[in-house]
């Protein structure tokens, strides 16, 4: 019998130095804090999460979904039940079930025309990215180019993966083409090679920034000169006004410059996980083979979540069945709460910020026109000290966007979120907002000309 030393009863103890440099950066924590602020002040009103608004989850009827689909497998894919409860309760192809759903309404939607062999079903957009980021990525010579600020969960991704990130910063027209080139040129420069460059055209998380028609053509052929893939993130693209509505890059992709990122958590349901990734791309290897990135894909999720729950899967091929295969048709009425819950909060920030309420000093905000995200700029440092005493002392939560940003460009705004709050909330969190941007702690020393701080900020 082996000899108990004290020395085996210690209990283990890792040093966190040793584990893997990404549990150290600080978007992995800045999600932590943030986390723990909601869960420490849950009474407090909230603008920090994207998530859907709660009353599309309170109407939800999810058995009635997989019902749909499970009709539609016998009567239209002539399955037997013995083989619909196989498909539904067995491990299935990593590739996914319901690719071809997806594909008919990426083509009904967007005119998008993929063929299902090009989709994989992934656990949320987040594993999408993952797999694209790690099929890609092949040395660290290689680098990603992305928006900024930036989605939290690209760049965590990335550093999971130690993809270094060239940011490229936003602009009105929604991103800095030239920036890229330049940045595609340095990088050549030194034997690097930007890759890919990360982009959601449509209300960016977390900016609420949009490329107009222009911008899109031109980064395509910016891609294009450049050789970069672009990694074009979709998920807010269901909120814009109808009549504003543009084509996707991938919708304008005539060449499969475009890897599409998409996510069902905003129009359907986050608890399902369920997202995808078109990937056309033809992939040349030494056998010879005619393969697609999508293969490629397929082959390394197999090694990471074998493959998206066919429940989950089940239950949004039933809520596109039931609407005909179309995210218009399914999000109409979601469409309509975001976009009015997003004029009441730009309503409210004008009546209780804009310098004609008398609030004392400037402080401006972009007006996307869909999409979740405000973004508002103060004259003063917004970091989680501030937070906390918007928390604290005036029960109101919303997120520094310096956890965004690729540098230090964001250090004065912050994020405001509309989707999850009813009108009453927007309106009294707004007025909570401005009694805390009145605090001495937060507003600018005055230095005052006819009422108005003369250090105005301009977005
Ligand atoms: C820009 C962006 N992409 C994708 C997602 C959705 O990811 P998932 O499908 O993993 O929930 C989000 C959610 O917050 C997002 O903001």
């Amino acid at each position: 019998m082996p000899l108990e030393t004290g020395h085996m009863r210690r209990l283990v103890e890792l040093d966190k130095a040793t584990l893997h440099s990404s549990l150290c950066d600080p978007v992995l924590d800045s999600i932590n804090f943030l986390n723990e602020v909601m869960d420490r002040y849950p009474r407090a009103i909230s603008f920090a999460p994207g998530a859907p608004n709660t009353r599309f989850l309170d109407d939800l009827d999810v058995s009635a979904a997989i019902s749909r689909y499970r009709t539609y497998l016998i009567d239209e894919k002539g399955l037997s039940e013995t083989q619909v409860n196989r498909h539904l309760y067995q491990y299935g192809p990593s590739r996914g079930l319901i690719n071809e759903l997806v594909a008919n309404t990426l083509q009904n939607d967007q005119g998008i025309k993929v063929a299902p062999e090009s989709i994989v079903i992934t656990v949320g957009c987040q594993e999408a990215i993952l797999l694209a980021l790690r099929a890609l990525f092949a040395s660290p010579t290689d680098l990603l180019a992305a928006t900024n600020p930036c989605f939290s969960g690209m760049v965590g991704a990335a550093r999971l993966l130690d993809v270094n990130i060239v940011p490229i910063d936003e602009t009105d027209a929604g991103i800095d083409c030239d920036r890229l080139v330049e940045a595609c040129r340095n990088a050549r420069a030194v034997g690097n090679k930007v890759k890919a460059l990360y982009v959601a055209p449509d209300f960016a998380n977390p900016s609420g920034s949009m490329l107009d028609l222009e911008t899109r053509e031109r980064l395509l052929a910016v891609a294009a000169q450049e050789s970069v893939l672009l990694l074009e993130d979709n998920a807010y693209a269901f909120t814009s006004p109808h009549n504003l509505a543009l084509p996707t890059l991938k919708a304008l992709d005539r060449c499969a410059r475009v890897i599409y990122l998409g996510t069902f958590a905003k129009v359907c349901l986050p608890g399902a996980r369920v997202g995808f990734v078109v990937a056309d791309q033809a992939v040349r290897d030494s056998s010879g083979r005619p393969r697609l990135l999508a293969d490629e894909l397929a082959a390394l999720k197999s090694m990471v979540t074998v493959n998206t729950s066919p429940v989950s899967q089940a239950i949004i091929a039933g809520m596109l069945l039931e609407h005909g295969c179309s995210l218009t048709s399914l999000s109409e009425e979601k469409n309509a709460l975001y976009q009015r819950n997003l004029r009441l909060l730009l309503e409210a920030l004008n009546r209780h910020l804009a310098p004609e309420s008398g609030f004392p000093y400037r402080v401006s905000w972009n007006t996307p026109r869909g999409g979740f995200f405000v973004r508002l700029r103060l004259p003063v440092e917004v970091d989680n000290k501030l937070l906390q005493i918007s928390a604290d002392e005036y029960g109101v939560l919303w997120t520094p966007m310096r956890h965004f940003h690729l540098d230090a460009s964001g250090n004065d705004y912050l994020r405001l979120s509309c989707s999850y709050l009813s009108p009453e909330h927007i309106e009294d969190g707004i007025r909570r907002l401005a009694l805390f941007l009145r605090d001495p702690r937060v507003r600018p020393a005055p230095v005052s000309q006819g009422g108005v701080d003369a250090r105005a900020v301009e977005a």
